[in-house]
């Protein structure tokens, strides 16, 4: 990992990382890029829309597809759907690119904030807390391989942001 010319954001749904992720941008006057929201925009679709139309297969290769096209360029803070980690090409990828700072949350936190959520088609269940709790046990090992790790509970959007500038600034004094 070199400079963080780009820093991109992974973890859980509801974890906090468009709204961090902005804020992150402006602090280090860098591009704000939500890759959903990227997507979104270029088919004229909602995310639940792609999902019920064409699989999570088709969403996923668009994310990939996205996440490439975007990081050609730097200065962006990249904000990346909570799943998008799960294929091992996008997060070496991710991982060689940029600076790849996980957000994670208890999932007492991760709840309260999803469950009256509408839009996250991969908590479509039965049961929505334990779908939940199966992918986030899933997919924590894979966000703590991130190059910094940084928990969210009881933080202020604002707060984790200065958490992850001085994460930066140690890293690229040392
Ligand atoms: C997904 C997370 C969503 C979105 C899609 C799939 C996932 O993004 O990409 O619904 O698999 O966890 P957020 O993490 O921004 O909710």
């Amino acid at each position: 990992m070199s400079k963080c010319d780009n820093i991109i954001l992974i973890g859980f749904m509801g974890v906090g990382k468009t709204t961090v992720g902005k804020l992150l941008a402006q602090r280090m006057g860098y591009r704000f890029v939500d890759v959903d929201q990227v997507i979104e925009k270029e088919t004229g679709l909602s995310i639940p829309q792609i999902f019920s139309m064409y699989g999570e297969g088709h969403f996923r290769q668009l994310e990939g597809e996205t996440i490439r096209r975007v990081l050609v360029h730097s200065g962006i803070v990249l904000a990346t759907g909570g799943g998008a980690v799960m294929d091992p090409a996008n997060f070496s990828f991710l991982m060689e690119n940029g600076c790849v700072v996980a957000l994670d949350a208890s999932e007492e936190t991760l709840w309260e904030r999803l469950k009256s959520c509408k839009d996250r088609p991969m908590l479509y269940s039965d049961n929505p807390r334990e779908k939940m709790r199966a992918l986030l046990e899933m997919r924590r090992p894979v966000y703590y391989k991130a190059h910094f790790v940084v928990q969210v509970d009881g933080k202020s959007p604002h707060e984790v942001v200065d958490e992850i500038i001085t994460m930066i600034e140690v890293k690229e004094e040392g």
